[in-house]
């Protein structure tokens, strides 16, 4: 499964990145304005740390602007991944700047109707949110469920991106589903490492390395 990190946190994405863990960068408008930097110049450095794909999200909500503002953005490093909403305006996009041989990110998905059209429309990523599904009492995991049926039965290469992940858990269902890619938060990927009895297990560990001064180096 690939992990991308949902942030604009550059320190947070070096970081992680130095642990083998980034395979690419997602960004939306909230958290360009979280970050408090400018979107160009944040999104540069943020391709510069990072091999992978690096979403960028549109701001136009009209196809032909959407286009200009996604020839825009790639201009900033060949690993830019243009994201755009799930509308028609959207889906034009998309066809637009995939046919240029360009990465389209179509966003806020909460349907298997809506991803299906995204292949369609030759995105490179579907990103369904599940948080936002839990919120409003629906089971984020039954979309990436049915997306990928829905993909595997036609051959689909649109990779499912599972976004709005919030919990350790979700990054689990996700991958048991077949997910391609997941991403989340820098504080949900590092909490993937707890487990009460690796913390147990080290500290009698450490108490016996100690009783006995057992020394490497
Ligand atoms: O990748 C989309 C993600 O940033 C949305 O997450 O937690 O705002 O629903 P959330």
């Amino acid at each position: 499964m690939k992990f991308f990190v949902d942030t604009a946190d550059v320190d947070a994405i070096r970081e992680l990145n130095e642990t083998g863990m980034v395979d690419g960068v997602t960004t939306n408008p909230s958290l360009i304005k979280k970050s408090g930097r400018d979107i160009l110049e944040v999104t540069k450095e943020i391709c510069a740390i990072v091999d992978g794909p690096v979403s960028a999200e549109v701001t136009a909500t009209e196809a032909g602007a959407m286009i200009a503002e996604g020839r825009k953005l790639v201009g900033i490093a060949d690993n830019i991944a243009v994201k755009v909403p799930l509308t028609w305006d959207g889906l034009k996009a998309c066809k637009a700047l995939t046919d240029d041989g360009h990465m389209v990110n179509v966003t806020l998905c909460f349907s298997a109707n809506q991803a299906l059209l995204a292949a369609k429309a030759g995105a490179t990523f579907i990103s369904p949110f599940i948080g936002r599904l839990d919120d409003v009492n629906l089971d984020g995991m039954d979309l990436i469920e049915d997306i990928r049926t829905v993909y595997d039965n036609y051959g689909y290469e649109t990779q499912i991106l599972a976004a709005s992940i919030r919990t350790v858990n979700h990054v689990l269902q996700s991958a048991l589903i077949g997910a391609d890619v997941m991403t989340a938060p820098p504080a949900v990927i590092k909490a993937m490492v707890n487990h009460p009895l690796t913390d147990k297990g080290l500290d009698a560990f450490l108490a016996d390395i100690k009783a006995a001064n057992i020394k490497i180096v």
